[in-house]
């Protein structure tokens, strides 16, 4: 299909979408639709409805994630996917994740507007509990669920603030059904998340491949005691020792290079009183890197780290994994794909790697998948200040309504490359 005279997605109908969603959770600046939250299922209620509007037929599986299936003229062929999340962070922006749900409706719209059939079924996905905070399962749940890369047993273990389990929370979801889909293809449009687009000023990200990833969870344990009484060179101090590895791991980001990067994002002390020395300190350590055997090194080297840090202030240390996600490489079509829809469309395009974790890279084990990005300003995200435009916004969802298309269409020349 030509691009510049084919179908277009309504630009300002999907800002319009996007902005409704995002009112959803909000609180201040920003908005928390934390994953099974009551946000969160507001939000799902909504997908639901403007789904059913477009005449999609709605599915949910066993793990919750939903679906929204547009036929194709071949009912034995499986659908060609296009998602992401709608979760958030804590303090969150309105476009990680949401955007490339929101957009996958506005594809469809575009193909139902201008009468277009197509040979494989086009399906939406939301997946569940991207963000993994909530309930520190590791994120990507939903899809790693369905990919059998983690069990509902594992699942079972992580709990929330309140004590509430991850699988008790999905049960009460009211989203948990027996559908079972896979994609023939999945491709993800999402924001950058960081500055490179912007400080490049290229219009679209074509994502070669995602990060690996692994999130631990330290305990430091050592003695409460008197803030006055206690001397200094008697103490156990386990908030110094955390702070003592925070100081630490971020060296070691630095001394792995190779774009490593590592988060010490999340700090409880106990029993956190003014007066009162610090006597446990639990931190979780997010680590990432694009290659395997620098990630494997990088997290042996992040646990003798963190067990200095606790040896030197006589503390004891205990390390879990909370989990491990693989890195994915997209298969040269389809990172061709998205490269040659963008350049039709007349955008400057920029292959990269993505530094944030997506569900693509977890699909991306069960049929080819790739990702489209576009320019985050300020490279900022997971914060309020989180923006991108309504034009890069829409130019991001056109190239990924024609990768859509021609994979539902099925030409030739894909097929001939096993897509
Ligand atoms: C998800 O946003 C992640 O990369 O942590
Ligand atoms: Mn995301
Ligand atoms: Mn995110």
């Amino acid at each position: 299909m030509n691009v510049t005279t084919g179908p277009k997605v309504d630009r300002e109908r999907l800002w319009n979408m996007l902005s409704e969603m995002g009112d959803i959770g909000k609180n201040g600046a920003g908005r928390t639709r934390l994953a099974l939250s009551a946000e969160d299922l507001e939000a799902r209620r909504l997908l639901v409805r403007w789904m059913k509007e477009l005449g999609l037929d709605v599915r949910m599986d066993a793990c919750a994630n939903i679906w929204g299936v547009r036929n194709g003229r071949d009912a034995t062929e499986r659908p060609v996917v296009m998602g992401s999340h709608i979760d958030t962070v804590r303090d969150a922006g309105m476009f990680d994740g949401v955007m490339g749900v929101l957009s996958g409706l506005a594809a469809i719209r575009a193909m139902n507007e201008a009468n277009v059939e197509t040979r494989r079924p086009v399906a939406v996905v939301s997946f569940t509990d991207e963000e993994g905070g909530h309930f520190l399962s590791g994120g990507l749940a939903g899809s790693r669920l369905m990919a059998g890369a983690v069990d509902l047993e594992t699942l079972r273990s992580k709990r929330n603030a309140q004590g509430k389990s991850w699988v008790d929370a999905l049960n009460e979801s009211g989203f948990l059904g027996k559908d079972r889909l896979e994609p023939h293809a999945y491709l993800e449009y999402h924001i950058e998340q960081g500055p490179v687009l912007v400080d490049e000023g290229i219009q679209i990200g074509v994502v070669q491949g995602v990060v690996g990833l692994s999130w631990l969870r330290v305990a430091f344990r050592g003695e409460a005691n008197h803030a006055g009484a206690f001397p200094m060179n008697r103490r156990h101090d386990a908030g110094l020792a955390a702070a003592r590895a925070i100081v630490e791991l971020n060296r070691l980001a630095f001394e792995l290079g190779e774009g490593t990067v590592i988060t010490p994002g999340q700090l409880a002390q106990h029993p956190n009183f003014p007066n009162i020395v610090p006597g446990e300190a639990v931190l979780t350590v997010d680590i990432r890197q694009f290659d395997p055997d620098l990630l494997e090194r990088g997290i042996a080297r992040l646990k003798d780290v963190v067990r200095e840090a606790g040896e030197c202030e006589g503390v004891a240390t205990e390390i879990e994994t909370l989990s491990r996600t693989q890195h994915a490489a997209f298969p040269k079509e389809m990172v061709s794909l998205v490269e040659g829809k963008a350049k039709d469309l007349g955008y400057s395009t920029r292959r990269m790697p993505s530094g944030a974790g997506h569900d693509a890279q977890i699909v991306s084990t069960l049929c080819p998948a790739a990702m489209i990005f576009v320019p985050s300003k300020d490279g900022r995200s997971h914060c309020p200040e989180e923006y991108t435009s309504p034009e890069d916004v829409g130019n991001g969802a056109d190239v990924l309504l024609h990768c859509a298309l021609d994979l539902a269409r099925a030409p030739k020349a894909l097929r001939e490359n096993g897509i």
